[in-house]
């Protein structure tokens, strides 16, 4: 095998709560992912010596500090690896946007490289290297709709896939995931043991009633640092949920703003009011669990 082209898919974050600061500067958080059906590339080619990354974005680095880049570094030290690779990424997903983007992107070169090397490590195998690499890498490596505790790196997987189109509002302002953590800091209220998303966790997720457990903690954090967003905030808000949408909320720190609908037809008015209201968007479905295995396999 010479090389492999891959899907890098994006997340939504159906519910995030934080609970407080960690000793490790991190935050103690209860979150629902979900991976949607918005991909990058990732094309994965062997070369004889170290690793390289060429993206066409300008946000995007092509040096070491490239997150995909330190995830091929991590795995080549872990599993004593001379050879190198060379990798290209085709973006899509919006970059700074809360969707996951590039923590999908180090999964899948740590998932890629495990097929090309012949390492047969697996996703069990693999998820130690993950978590040093980000809260979010281990969630990429299993996909669909999970429960993240901890820094969102301990995942589990939910018996019930939750499913639906989304439809994503990308008002164009890169947020600092970092930053919108601090400003929540300064609001945190610690909390005995919130239990919102352990709720929605044991309802039936099909019952709508399940839905108004969720809300996304960091969105007063995320609109108090990007004063700009939370005037568009409140206009993508209200159109989701005039359209229909089960969910409407921020995506991790945001920029990016979502409703999440069961019918197709709702999600496209949507989509065609938040556009014509001049907002950049776009549609996506659920991606489960089993649907995001195979479409990596
Ligand atoms: O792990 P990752 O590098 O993706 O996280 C980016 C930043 O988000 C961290 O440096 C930290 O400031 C913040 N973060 C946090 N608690 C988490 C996850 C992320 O404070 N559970």
């Amino acid at each position: 095998m010479k090389g492999l082209r891959l899907r890098s898919f994006a997340k939504v974050n159906l519910g995030l709560e934080v609970l407080g600061l960690r000793d490790d500067g991190y935050h103690e958080l209860r979150t629902i992912f979900q991976t949607i059906d918005l991909h990058d590339d990732v094309v994965l080619r062997r070369q004889p010596r170290g690793v390289t990354v060429r993206c066409d974005h300008p946000l995007v680095p092509n040096d070491p500090t490239n997150l995909a880049v330190r995830a091929a570094e991590a795995l080549r030290r872990h599993a004593r690896i001379r050879e190198g690779v060379a990798i290209e990424i085709v973006k899509r997903i919006p970059v700074a946007g809360g969707l996951g983007g590039g923590s999908s992107n180090a999964a899948t070169v740590l998932l890629g490289l495990d097929r090309l090397w012949r390492l047969g490590l697996g996703r069990d195998g693999l998820h130690r290297l993950a978590r040093t690499l980000g809260a979010d890498v281990p969630f990429f490596l299993l996909g669909g709709t999970a429960l993240g505790l901890a820094r969102g790196d301990e995942v589990y997987p939910l018996w019930r896939q939750v499913q639906g189109h989304v439809v994503l509002a990308l008002p164009g302002i890169p947020l600092s995931t970092a930053a919108v953590f601090r400003r929540q800091d300064a609001a945190l209220t610690p909390r005995e043991n919130s239990s919102r998303i352990f709720y929605f966790v044991s309802r039936d997720l099909e019952g709508e009633g399940a839905w108004r457990f969720l809300a996304n903690d960091l969105e007063e954090a995320a609109l108090v640092e990007a004063p700009a967003l939370a005037r568009q905030v409140q206009r993508i808000r209200a159109v989701l949920v005039r359209e229909g949408a089960r969910l409407a909320a921020l995506s991790g720190s945001g920029s990016t703003y979502f409703g999440l609908f069961s019918e197709a037809h709702r999600a496209r008015r949507a989509q065609s009011a938040l556009a014509a209201a001049g907002f950049e968007v776009c549609r996506a479905r659920t991606l489960s669990l089993d649907r995001y295995r195979r479409a990596q396999s």
